[in-house]
């Protein structure tokens, strides 16, 4: 989003990361598996500590590389997060069973569109984090928008999808549908009703949505 130059210049500014944290980022690098860019993770850091968030929905947990930085930055707090993928469930596990934060976090099994009633146990939310399926967004937030508490907030990930979004040429049409989906998605959020919603372009693109009171 930003030029490359800007964002490794903010990137190199970083503060270093737990060695755990670096050893993750090189799995998920190594593995493709896609956790949240650098500085896309600690616009959101900032966010959750500026809402002083003691309880986090994440639903995509992938590796549980977001999960644990999230337990990390906010040690008062404790996050419930989502993950289908079975081999990605199993190193997530490992990794928290490493990492000094894995206790706050509660870990649960299945698609996030049918794992409701373990969800709605914990609730209510002071900060949901929609980071799955793209082509979901839209279900993720209509089913667990309810849970989150008056003051909540919720933080959508890749709404500009590497800048595809503005294009017309797409490499396939299985990418080609997934804009639209993500589109539609940003044209429903920011026209809802009840949510005041931003478009931050850090990261993959954050949008950050707040209840309208
Ligand atoms: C972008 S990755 C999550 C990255 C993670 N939040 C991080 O930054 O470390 C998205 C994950 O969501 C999972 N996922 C996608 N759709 C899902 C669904 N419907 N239910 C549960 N997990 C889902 C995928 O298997 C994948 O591991």
């Amino acid at each position: 989003m930003l030029n490359g130059e800007l964002h490794s210049y903010i990137e190199e500014l970083l503060p270093g990361r737990e060695p755990l944290f670096i050893e993750m980022e090189t799995y998920a690098k190594e593995n493709k598996v896609p956790i949240m860019e650098l500085v896309g993770i600690e616009a959101l850091l900032q966010l959750l500590r500026i809402q002083n968030s003691k309880k986090i929905l994440e639903v995509g947990t992938a590796i549980g590389y977001s999960a644990l930085r999230m337990a990390a930055a906010l040690p008062h707090s404790s996050i419930v997060t989502i993950e289908r993928d079975l081999e990605r469930i199993k190193v997530a596990e490992e990794y928290m069973v490493r990492s000094k934060h894995g206790g706050q976090i509660l870990l649960i099994k299945g698609d996030a569109l049918e794992v409701e009633e373990l969800v709605s146990v914990q609730a209510p939310y002071d900060a949901i984090f929609v980071d799955a399926a793209k082509g979901q967004y839209k279900k993720f937030f209509e089913l667990y928008a309810k849970y989150l508490n008056d003051d909540g907030i919720i933080i959508t990930d890749n709404v500009l999808f590497k800048g595809l979004v503005v294009q017309s040429d797409f490499e396939s049409k299985r990418i080609r549908n997934l804009v639209k989906k993500i589109d539609g998605f940003n044209q429903w959020l920011m026209n809802n009703d009840d949510y005041h919603t931003v478009i931050l372009p850090v990261g993959d693109g954050i949008a950050i949505s707040k209840k309208k009171r």
